[in-house]
């Protein structure tokens, strides 16, 4: 701000005024994004737009504890409201997903059953809010919480939850169609047998890695490269390799940007990266065949 203080020592006053209403604009450009987040939802042609403040005013949201909540690696308790009490009386499309938006690119699909909560004793989703005045702490290895909101679970194991079912930064929850339905870009060979183990690799790929992932071209999110275009990497690594990189992508090579973390073998069994990376091998040989 050393510039616009030299100027403001001239004498024309027209020239001045001209100079503060600047530099006003110019704060009001830099100052941080307004601490109250907000959560889009939008289903169908219906939209709602919510703050944080509104959210936790809500009477529906109460103290949710996740013991060991995967993000942080320790037991948290937010106050958050479950999914389906906040899309209840909106109206959505049959065979749909629930897409979570995170303002970093990250795009998490959430299986609308489960978010509805339609069965007892399932997993149940809830949409954790950061109090503008109590802001959660710093995610490891990032420089900001998991706020504005943030997707957890009560009884994850219950429906098999999965990692990348655990959103953060949160900005938008929006009703899509399921990803089969949606992007034929995905689909297998008709005639391998429904179980198959790419057709297993198949939906592991969309909930794991699409996430952050596209795979010839088709998928919601932006972070990660895409996983078959213009090349494979079932082509340009070794099997061993790929699965290594998988596991644990420092072991392969290491530098500050990285920002995919690797999968723990609670988030992907060993059988289960080598289900991911049978169906990249099919998706692989698919785009190759003349
Ligand atoms: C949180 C986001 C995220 C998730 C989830 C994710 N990745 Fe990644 N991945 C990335 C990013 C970003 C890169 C680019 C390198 C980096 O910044 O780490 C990458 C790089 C890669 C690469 C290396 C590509 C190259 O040529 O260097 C492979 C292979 C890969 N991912 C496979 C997968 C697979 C398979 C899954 C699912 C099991 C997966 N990723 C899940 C974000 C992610």
């Amino acid at each position: 701000m050393i510039v616009p203080i030299v100027a403001l020592s001239g004498h024309n006053l027209q020239h001045k005024m001209k100079y503060i209403a600047a530099l006003l604009f110019i704060l009001f450009l830099a100052s941080p994004a307004l601490a109250d987040g907000t959560l889009t939802i939008v289903m169908g042609a219906q939209t709602r737009a919510l703050t944080a403040a509104e959210l936790l005013k809500n009477p529906q949201a109460r103290d949710v504890t996740i013991p060991n909540d995967p993000s942080y690696g320790k037991n948290m308790t937010y106050r958050a409201i479950a999914l389906s009490d906040l899309l209840a009386g909106m109206k959505l499309p049959q065979d749909a997903v629930i897409e979570a938006v995170a303002t970093d690119g990250f795009v998490a699909q959430l299986p609308l059953d489960l978010v509805l909560h339609t069965k007892p004793g399932a997993s149940q989703a809830f949409v954790a809010i950061e109090p503008p005045d109590a802001q959660w702490p710093h995610l490891a290895g990032k420089k900001a919480s998991a706020g504005p909101f943030y997707i957890v679970w009560a009884n994850p194991a219950a429906s098999g939850i999965r990692s990348e079912q655990w959103p953060y930064m949160v900005a938008q929850l929006r009703a899509a169609d399921s990803p089969a339905k949606r992007w034929q870009e995905l689909a297998v060979d008709k005639d391998l047998p429904a179980d198959s183990p790419i057709r297993a690799g198949q939906a592991l790929t969309v909930t794991q890695c699409m996430s952050c992932h596209k795979l010839n071209g088709a998928g919601s999110a932006d972070v990660g490269p895409d996983l078959n275009r213009p090349m494979s990497p079932t082509e340009y690594f070794t099997p061993d390799a790929l699965k290594k990189y998988i596991r644990d992508p420092a072991s392969l090579r290491k530098w500050n940007a990285m920002q995919m973390q690797g999968f723990s073998k609670e988030a992907l069994s060993d059988r289960e990266i080598d289900l991911i990376i049978a169906y990249l091998q099919h998706k692989a040989l698919q785009e190759r065949k003349p």
